[in-house]
């Protein structure tokens, strides 16, 4: 293992460092700043203050990885909970969901992932909402694949999410470009036998997979905090003759708030990804384990906008 990753792992979890962590003034700013809070009602007062900026909004319940059928079940009952009380609100209209499979069962089995992801997007509908289902790392991208074309069936506007530093995401594109997909650049450790290990050849695997789903009829949404990529989508989207709304920005929580603002100010739809949830600890260590780079993208964060 990465000797940066283990070290960051091994830190994180000591119950003192954890206790530290979760006590200090800073990290808690830094917490507060990458996520919304630990409950419902926290999500959805982030969600009404975005909302009334002129944002839209995909909220994430934190917590992944879930080896318990009864954790599967709480994470469910959270999406409900959360989805009744987005429409009972009136702001459904700007907000959906994002969901990991690993957080509802995938690794119990494919069958009890498809079952509570598609609770979920039932839920989503009947409050006219739509889901996103978030990518994990290489091994499930197969089955994340198998379920979503399965909920699609129900549900087609399910949204997919492929991440540009994988090989085989071109190739997705075309298949997928049609429908609803968030294109990120990937977040995970990823062997080079399988993904694009040079940043500059996955910015560049990012225009191309772009550039597929551009030219498809389907919806589009680039999540990327990339200046640079941002600058090239908007005028690949011009080429492809797009108009504002066939397509979104979408960003983190927290990162570049001001780019966000200022994107939404001309005219762009954007969606900020809110996560929440009590599990903030495992969603900010595992995000700086999981990429060294990403350490980098978190503390950039608290001094630039
Ligand atoms: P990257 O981190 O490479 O940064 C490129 C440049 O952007 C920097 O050089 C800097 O100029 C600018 N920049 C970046 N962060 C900044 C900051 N904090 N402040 C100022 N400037 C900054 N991943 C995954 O594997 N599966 C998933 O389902 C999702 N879902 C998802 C949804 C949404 C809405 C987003 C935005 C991201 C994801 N991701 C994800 C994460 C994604 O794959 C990726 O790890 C991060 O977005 C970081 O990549 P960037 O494209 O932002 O650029």
């Amino acid at each position: 293992m990465n000797p940066v990753r283990s070290l960051i792992l091994a830190a994180a979890d000591h119950d003192a460092v954890r206790r530290a962590v979760a006590t200090a003034p800073v990290s808690r700013r830094v917490v507060r700043r990458f996520v919304a809070g630990e409950t419902v009602a926290e999500a959805i007062d982030a969600t009404a203050h975005l909302v009334e900026h002129g944002l839209r909004v995909t909220l994430d319940h934190l917590g992944e990885d879930t080896a318990d059928r009864r954790a599967a079940e709480r994470t469910v009952q959270t999406y409900l909970a959360l989805l009744d009380q987005l429409h009972d609100t009136g702001l459904a209209v700007d907000a959906e969901v994002s969901v990991k499979l690993s957080a509802v069962g995938q690794a119990l089995s494919e069958r009890l992932a498809l079952t509570n992801a598609s609770r979920i997007c039932a839920a989503a509908e009947q409050g006219g909402m739509t889901v996103t289902v978030d990518m994990e790392d290489h091994t499930t991208t197969d089955s994340t694949l198998r379920v979503l074309a399965e909920l699609r069936r129900t549900w087609p506007s399910t949204g997919a999410v492929l991440q540009a530093y994988l090989r085989r995401t071109l190739d997705d594109c075309h298949e997928l470009a049609g429908s609803r997909v968030r294109l990120c650049k990937g977040a995970y450790a990823e062997p080079a036998s399988v993904a694009f290990t040079d940043p500059h050849e996955v910015d560049l695997n990012y225009v191309r997979c772009a550039n597929a789903l551009l030219a498809g009829g389907g919806y589009p949404m680039f999540a990327t905090h990339d200046p640079r990529l941002v600058e090239i989508v908007a005028e690949r989207a011009r080429w492809h003759g797009k108009a504002p709304e066939d397509f979104e920005y979408q960003m983190l929580y927290g990162v570049r708030p001001a780019e966000q603002a200022r994107l939404a100010a001309e005219g762009h739809v954007v969606r900020v990804y809110v996560p929440f949830g009590e599990q903030w600890y495992g969603y900010l260590t595992r995000r700086l384990a999981e990429r060294p780079a990403n350490a980098a993208f978190f503390l950039r964060s608290l001094v630039s906008r």
